[in-house]
């Protein structure tokens, strides 16, 4: 059979480690597995499937020591007798037929006792260990993870509704998930090891993933993953979860149109790029956009638009092309509206002076707790960038170029919320000065722990940029969102 070690050579012929008969997993009666290895190989396979990965704590772990001490037993044995090089040739499809003959085989030499079922799960797990990305596929099948946190073998956390989960997957050891990690940062033609052992990468389908391993990771390789949402949150979306009220929906609405230019602020995992995939539906077809990111993550609807992406350097620390020279590139590239996808250095100097400079309506992401914070943080990442301006001088040009601060909060319930729509007036002597325009306030805990609140309006009529709006002929409809607000 293609794929085997020792071609021709059966696997029975192979010694493979004398049979006391295995037990079967917790959980199964031997006398129910007997009939059921009568029945016909129909079972579909299972370990994909979302049930066979419901998170629950490691107490509750249906699979016992036993099935991973016959998944061990078993997995030796087949690595021992395929040839992985052969497998790799295979498409996944025969490469999973050879897996499950062989596999069968080494079950019935064994005399391992299982159902039906848990082979097809033994199966399974097998080929996502030679073929994928071992036991984190049943997580990556799954659409409603927001993240995926890897602490060492022993521990697997997940995101879900804006709640952390401890999950039964674990890896078999260090060096199962380590390899894992390799398969993974290789697809995008790098390496982790000691001695580079940070690294980002990008799975096949878009999700952004950081490895980090020993000796910088204590307890063994740390693995987190963004998992890429496909039917990304729509405003709409975005108003039913409650996380903005239908009037904060329609003035943002407004914002995005009228070229307003944006700052969206908000901690790790608060939603931010969300936000501004949201607000980019407010761009017109006929706009020609340019976005930097470093993992790109956007998904712009329109026809005119120019995705690029950062660089980090290769294995010999060459060839790294960074957010400022996308951002300066960008310039040159006829752009109507610039979008970085999270300023974080010293690109910040770059993105004002492109608001400044008849980029209206450009946007960008950034790390801070309030709008506030925002604004000073922009600050010190033009200082820490070299730029030796007066800080009286760098306040007006933030001025200048931002209009509107949007701030983005996961709260403690894990739901998330638009907290503060704000806009930047101007300076008044060496201050910046803001004004809110809807913030939102809790008002307490319903009986399930979840925070209630409402968004406010502050009740302020005609924002700074109401005479944008009227050039734009949005200015009805921002006075009409803007007094239903406040009724
Ligand atoms: N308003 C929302 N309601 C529910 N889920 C949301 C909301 N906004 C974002 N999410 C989900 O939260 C997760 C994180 O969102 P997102 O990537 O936009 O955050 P971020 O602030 O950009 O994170 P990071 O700081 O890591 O870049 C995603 O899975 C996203 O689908
Ligand atoms: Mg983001």
């Amino acid at each position: 059979m293609f794929g085997r070690r020792n071609e021709g050579q059966p696997v029975a012929r192979k010694p493979v480690a004398a049979p006391p008969p295995a037990a079967p997993p917790a959980g199964s009666a031997p006398a129910a597995a007997a009939p059921d290895a009568q029945k016909p190989a129909v079972a579909k396979p299972v370990a994909a499937k979302p049930a066979a990965a419901k998170p629950t704590a490691r107490g509750s772990d249906h699979r016992s020591e036993n099935y991973y001490q016959i998944k061990t037993t078993i997995f030796n044995a087949l690595i021992d007798t395929i040839d992985l090089t052969q497998l790799a040739q295979l498409d996944a499809e025969s490469a999973r037929e050879e897996i499950r003959d062989i596999v069968n085989e080494i079950l019935s030499i064994k005399n391992v006792v299982m159902s039906i079922s848990e082979q097809e799960a033994l199966l399974q797990d097998i080929c996502n260990d030679v073929l994928g990305y071992g036991p984190l596929e049943p997580l990556l099948a799954r659409d409603d993870i927001a993240d995926i946190m890897v602490n060492g073998c022993e521990r697997t956390f997940i995101e879900v509704n804006g709640k952390v989960e401890l999950t039964n997957i674990r890896f078999r050891d260090n060096s199962q998930l380590m390899n894992i990690c390799q398969r993974i940062v290789s697809q995008v033609g790098r390496r982790v090891d000691e001695s580079s052992p940070i690294c980002d990468a990008r799975l096949p389908d878009g999700s952004r993933v950081n490895v980090i391993v020993p000796p910088l990771a204590i307890d063994g390789p740390a693995l987190t993953i963004r998992k890429f949402r496909r039917d990304k949150l729509l405003m709409q979306d975005l108003v039913s979860y409650n996380s903005i009220s239908q009037d904060g929906a329609d003035v943002l609405g407004i914002i995005g149109k009228v070229r307003c230019n944006v700052l969206i602020s908000g901690g790790t995992g608060s939603g931010k790029t969300t936000l501004l995939n949201c607000l980019t539906g407010f761009i017109e077809a006929d706009e020609r956009v340019i976005t930097c990111e470093d993992a790109a993550e956007l998904q712009l609807q329109q026809p005119h638009v120019v995705r690029l992406e950062t660089r980090p350097p290769n294995l010999e620390g060459q060839g790294q092309v960074t957010m400022t020279e996308l951002v300066r590139n960008c310039l040159r590239m006829r752009p109507e509206r610039i979008i970085v996808g999270e300023v974080r250095g010293p690109e910040a100097f770059d993105l004002l002076q492109a608001m400044n400079t008849g980029h209206d309506g450009s946007m960008g992401t950034l790390h801070a707790n309030s709008p506030r914070e925002a604004l000073s943080r922009l600050e010190s990442m033009i200082t820490m960038g070299g730029y030796a301006l007066p800080s009286k001088t760098i306040r007006e040009m933030i001025c200048g170029s931002i209009d509107v601060v949007v701030q983005a909060a996961r709260l403690r319930d894990g739901s998330r919320r638009i907290t503060h729509i704000t806009e930047v007036l101007g300076t008044e002597g060496d201050v910046i000065i803001t004004q809110d325009l809807f913030v939102y306030e809790i008002e307490g805990e319903d009986e399930t722990g979840r925070i209630v609140g409402k968004h406010k309006s502050t009740g302020i009529a005609r924002p700074s940029f109401w005479d944008r709006a009227r050039y734009y002929n949005q200015h009805h409809a921002l006075a009409a969102a803007l007094d239903r607000a406040q009724g």
